[in-house]
Formats: structure tokens, sequence, C-alpha cells
């Protein structure tokens, strides 16, 4: 579940995320019973003195709704107690002077009056509070209490994508699939899953929610509690994120190293798989069938080894190809070639450098970029066919681009060029290739297919009652895919 890649953003300065709310236990609210208040959910606002709002600069730190800190609880000797994981739902700014004190009915410590809260506030902050003093209501719930979502879009945990073709606009399903994607972006998940929900009479939606992947802990607990979630996508920033938080990992999880999508089996257990990879290789497939070949015995150039390159490599190893494995970081291809060999056969795979790329073209079937050169952001002007020095200047693009093009006079001309990366328009690799008449192929089979895998795995058994396919999700989905 990974296809165009979000827009880079501009890097605003801003405060750090806070990641603590503490408070003071005293003889009237001791330790015991602070904690029981947020457990029990009648201790859910504090007060700060100041911006504590994400528009402040205040280094402390900003409070942002649907972010989880540590709320302490702090011992009159100093010592904290056992923290309790809590979220920020909403923050905002008051003054003093004209605050309504219904602010502070959720707020047990400060009391329910203005002067029991300026008091407290002129101890805990050692000065003397004045009406125009600003201050930041801090509203927040226990994290364990998260149990749907709805509680995490409520909170603000998770948002609802706008920009990808047919997300629903609520969760009204008995059945939902949601996956989890860290930008929103134009990704056609939800186009392709809700056509096959509907084409197949399949009563379920699928809903691509926006989210914190550092928050993938807590996102991934209200899931599994979350009785009408079957599974889901785990997208950008989610793959690498949601590993140590699983329940169980398939063995395509495993080997990749990362998730692309997840299934609650009927134990309510979360269990990781990688598509990915598979996608990949069946697009291929597909590719060299058109001249009635095979995968075996191809020869295969990888060039990239992140957590992609180990998806598509073992796939297409699985499948009998010989790769030759190239990467910016060559020790992370060897260990990548020791992992297939070990795992396929002795002579699966060897690994080599970026300056070895003329070389190994020369007699292979297929060259494919599993690397970032070419994505969007400073790399998007680089081809995959030689190395890429950054920073992305006329000077350092132009000697990429140059080298690439001899690179290129040495491919065979019936090889098959491929890159994983969607950049929304043809990346140089795969533009070059296709000017010079080579067969090409983008990243978009791959999207379609790792989606069809995983509908297969959540799906496959109501699917095969009902007399469908893998070829017929295939065919519908790639029609929705189209259309976005
Ligand atoms: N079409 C699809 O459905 C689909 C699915 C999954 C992923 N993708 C795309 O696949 C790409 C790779 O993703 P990933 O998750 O594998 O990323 P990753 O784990 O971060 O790996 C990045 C790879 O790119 C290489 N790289 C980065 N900067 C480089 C540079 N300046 N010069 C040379 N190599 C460089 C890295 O080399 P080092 O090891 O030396 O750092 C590494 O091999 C992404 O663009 C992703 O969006 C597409």
């Amino acid at each position: 579940m990974n296809e165009k890649i979000p827009p880079v953003e501009a890097s605003v300065e801003r405060p750090p995320k806070a990641q603590e709310l503490w408070v003071s236990a005293s003889e009237t609210f001791p330790e015991e019973e602070l904690s029981r208040m947020v457990h029990d959910g009648e201790f859910t606002t504090t007060v700060r003195l100041g911006d504590r709002t994400p528009n402040s600069e205040d280094p402390k730190g900003a409070y942002h709704p649907g972010h989880f800190v540590a709320f302490r609880i702090k011992r009159p000797d100093g010592t904290f107690a056992q923290d309790i994981p809590i979220v920020i739902t909403e923050t905002r700014l008051e003054q003093i002077a004209t605050m309504s004190e219904e602010a502070l009915v959720n707020d047990p410590v400060d009391g329910d009056t203005k002067e029991k809260l300026i008091a407290r506030l002129e101890g805990a902050y050692d000065k003397t509070i004045t009406p125009t003093d600003i201050v930041t209501i801090v509203n927040f719930e226990n994290a364990d209490g998260l149990a749907s979502v709805e509680d995490l879009l409520r909170t603000h945990v998770l948002t609802r994508a706008e920009a990808p073709l047919d997300n629903p606009k609520d969760i009204e399903f008995d059945r939902y699939t949601v996956p989890l994607i860290e930008h929103d972006y134009p990704a056609k998940t939800p186009v392709m899953w809700n056509a096959a929900y509907k084409a197949f009479g399949i009563d379920a939606g699928n809903i691509m929610l926006v989210g914190d992947p550092t928050s993938g802990e807590h996102i991934l607990s209200a899931l599994k509690k979350d009785e009408h979630y079957i599974g889901g996508g785990a997208g950008v920033g989610f793959k690498d994120a949601v590993v140590e938080h699983l329940d169980e990992l398939d063995e395509t999880a495993t080997e990749a190293g990362s998730v692309n999508f997840i299934l609650k089996t009927e134990a309510g257990q979360l269990r990781g798989f990688n598509t990915d990879g598979l996608g990949f290789a069946e697009g291929l497939e597909d590719l060299f069938s058109q001249n009635d070949e095979s995968l075996t015995g191809k020869r295969m150039i990888i060039l990239g080894s992140g957590g992609t390159g180990n998806a598509v490599a073992s796939a297409l190893a699985g499948k009998g190809a010989r790769l030759t494995i190239i990467n910016r970081t060559v020790e992370k291809a060897r260990q990548l070639a020791e992992k297939m060999n070990e795992r396929y056969g002795a002579d699966t795979a060897t690994a080599d450098s970026e300056d070895s790329i003329a070389t190994h073209v020369q007699t292979a079937d297929a060259i494919i970029n599993v690397s970032t050169k070419g994505s969007k952001g400073a790399l998007e002007g680089y081809s995959a066919l030689a190395p890429a020095s950054l920073p992305a200047n006329p000077e350092n693009l132009e000697a990429n681009l140059k080298s690439a093009q001899e690179i290129f006079e040495m491919i065979p001309k019936n090889a098959i060029v491929a890159d994983v990366v969607l950049a929304g328009k043809p990346t140089p690799l795969i533009a070059e290739a296709h000017a010079r008449g080579l067969r090409t192929m983008d990243g978009i089979p791959m999207v379609i297919n790792q989606g069809v895998k995983a509908f297969m795995i959540l799906h496959g058994d109501e699917l095969a009652e009902k007399g469908f396919t893998e070829d017929d999700v295939k065919r519908v989905m790639n029609e929705a895919a189209s259309r976005a």
C-alpha cells in the first residue's frame, strides 16, 4: 500500500512537541487519587501558563491535539509515579480576566474557581499572575480508553484523508478496512478497494486515514479493540513504524522487514504482511509473459537495498530470477545478496557498488529501480542508472544524467526497465528508457497488484464462496485505479 509520493513540506520552525504533562501530587490529591481520576476520566483538563498551543514559540514544547504524551505525577519527594499515556484532545488560549470558570470543570487540581487556579499557578510558576496573563487550557484523555476508529477521529489522532478519490466521508460501515498514511495525498487505495467491495457485493468500506506514525502503538491498540475494523494498509510512513506493535508477522513481512498490510485475525490479533514484493514481481511476470517468457533464470539488476529492495529481491528470487544487487551503501547490498543466497540457493544473488552498473547492465534481462532516486523531492531529477550526488545542483544533476546516458547505450535492446517510484510523471529512468524504445514498467502495476494481494488475504474465502477469483479483483481494481 504505497502510492504516489506525498509532497515534501516546507520546513517551518516550530517549538518541539511536548512529551509530557506533569501534575504535582499533594495531601488533597495524593498520587493514587490523581491516577484514578485520570483513568476514570474525571481529570481531563489542566491549565498551563502562557501559550502552549501548536502556534506557540515556547521552547518547553507545544501540546498538539491528537498527540500522545506521558502524564507524570510528581510526588512530594520529587520522584515521579508510573507514567500514564494520555492523548491531547484540545488546546486553547484564554486570558485570565475573560476566561470562563466552566473551563475548569474537569480540572480538579486547579479547583473550580479562578482564585484557586491563580493560587496554583503562582505556586507552580513562582510569579504573580495578573488578569492580562494568558493561559493554555489543555484537554486530554487516558490513551488506554481509546477503543475505536471513532475515538481516534474524535481525539484528532487520525483524520480523514481528503485527497484520495472515493474516500468515504464517514465510517458508517459494519466492517471497514483502514489504510493509514502519514500525509494526505491522492492515493488510489480507497477507489480500488471500494470499487471491489461494490463489484463483489461485500458489505464493507475502505477509508483512508492520516496520522502520525510515531503514535503507531496507540493507533494499533485502538484498532485492535474496534470490532468493526478488519484490517487495512500500512502506507507511507507506517510501513516500518507498525512492525514492532503487531501481534504477528507473516513470512513476507519478516523477510521485507516492513509491513504494508494488516489483517485482524479471527482471534482478534493483528498480523502484518508485505505484499509489495509479490505485487511488483507479478507486474514484471505479466510483462515477460507477453513474450511467452517467465522470470526463471532471468538476470535482474536491482538498484537499491532499502525496505522495498528487500521485498522485491525476495519475491523475484522466489520466482527463480538471478539478481545483481547494487546499492549506494554497498554493505547493505551485500547483506541482502547473502540473505537471498541463504534462502534461495548459493548462486541466486551477487552484490556490487554503484560504479559497476555499466558492467552489469550489459547482460541484464531487467533493470529495476527500488531506490528513492527519481522520487519527489531532492532526488526527483536523478536517473537511478547512475550515482546521484546531492545537493541537486545543475552540476550534480548533469553528471548523473550524462553518466546514465552512457550506461543506457550498454543495455540490451530487449531488456525491460522498471521503476517502483511513483512521482506523478515518468521518472528520469523510465522517461529515458521509453524514449530509447525499451520496454518499461512504472510503479503503477505494483500499486494495483499489492492491493489485489492484500484484498485476497482478507476477503479471499468470501470471494471464493461467491465464485470470484484473484483475476476478477485485479480487473476491478485496475479499472478503478485508472480513474484515480
Ligand atoms: N509502486 C509502489 O507500489 C511502491 C511500493 C513501495 C515503495 N515504493 C517506492 O520505493 C522507493 C523506495 O522505498 P523504500 O521504502 O525501500 O525506501 P528506503 O527503505 O528508505 O530505501 C531507500 C533506498 O534508496 C537509496 N538511496 C537513497 N538516497 C540515495 C542517493 N542519493 N543515491 C543513491 N541511492 C539512494 C538507499 O540507499 P542507501 O542504502 O545507500 O541509503 C536505499 O537503497 C520509494 O520511492 C517508495 O515510494 C513504491
